[in-house]
């Protein structure tokens, strides 16, 4: 595991977007696995900008989400492929054929999950996975105690996740009580993970998942085991952690970072998520007129 603490959020997005955007251009036909959630919305924000100003191609990309609420359509306010069409899918060339969410809505819920393993695996495998990580330090749904070896299953949401997870919906007994996730297994096999984490809120759990044994009652601490596993945080979310010298030292020192090392990007610099009204309106009419 590698730890980068960036000055601040936008920064931290900013890092995450251009490795993603590196990968995309080596690797065309990327299989992207994506996360939800208010952290990745200035990651996406970036990944439209750069598709607009340059050109980046997500044509022949492939994306599997996380997770998904169990209960709620595609086209429900709160779902994650609600999320996921409005944040970036409606506006970058991506097919949307090639998006991959499991399907909250089915009725055989276990052959589902089974399903979107086999997706999965017929594409080769996840190149890259997107991760956020919830107050209790789920890995998209893998609620505490999740094995570490689990694949995609439908999980019970703990009180904390729902509670943390209520202003996004209408009222908060509305969030549904069980999603669809991938497992902690299925997040290890991919080939390279990324977590992004900001906001002093996240400052306790992150330093038990990148400073504590691991256990499966924090399941991002699994990612111990992952051999390519990159934490990005800010100042705020690295906080609580002991040995952050020795991270800042592997960032400036390690070649393969070298390219990153230059002062903010414009769009860090600009604050990305500081779209106009219009534009927010022409985003909001492109979602709803796939619905
Ligand atoms: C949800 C998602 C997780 C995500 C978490 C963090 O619970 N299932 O995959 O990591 O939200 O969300 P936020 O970025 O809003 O803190």
């Amino acid at each position: 595991m590698e730890v980068i603490i960036r000055p601040n959020a936008d920064a931290a997005a900013d890092l995450v977007a251009r490795i993603i955007a590196r990968e995309l251009r080596s690797n065309p036909r990327l299989a992207l696995g994506l996360a939800t959630g208010c952290t990745m919305e200035s990651v996406y924000a970036r990944l439209v900008r750069m598709h607009r100003e340059e050109g980046l191609d997500f044509s022949s990309c492939r994306t599997f989400n996380l997770d998904e609420y169990v209960g709620l359509p595609g086209n429900h306010p709160s779902s994650y492929r609600r999320y996921m069409n409005h944040h970036l899918f409606v506006q970058v060339n991506i097919d949307l054929q090639n998006t991959h969410l499991p399907d909250g809505m089915a009725t055989d819920l276990v052959a589902e999950c089974a399903n979107y393993e086999r997706l999965i695996a017929e594409c080769g495998g996840i190149d890259l996975q997107l991760l956020g990580i919830g107050q209790n330090g789920h890995l998209g749904f893998n609620e505490p105690l999740s094995a570490l070896r689990s694949r995609t299953r439908v999980k019970i949401l703990s009180p904390m996740t729902r509670a943390q997870n209520a202003p996004l919906f209408p009222k908060p007994d509305q969030v549904p009580h069980r999603a669809i996730t991938m497992g902690v297994g299925t997040i290890l096999d991919c080939r390279r993970c990324l977590l992004l984490a900001t906001g002093e809120e996240k400052a306790a759990i992150i330093a038990k998942a990148v400073e504590g044994p691991i256990t499966s009652m924090v399941s991002a601490t699994a990612l111990h085991l992952h051999p390519e596993c990159t934490v990005i945080l800010d100042e705020a979310a690295g906080g609580q952690l002991k040995e952050s010298d020795y991270y800042h030292w592997i960032f400036e020192n390690q070649p393969e970072w070298e390219p990153f090392h230059e002062v903010l990007s414009p769009f860090a610099k600009n604050g990305i998520q500081a779209t106009d009204q219009s534009e927010k309106q022409r985003v909001e009419a492109m979602s709803d007129a796939l619905e």
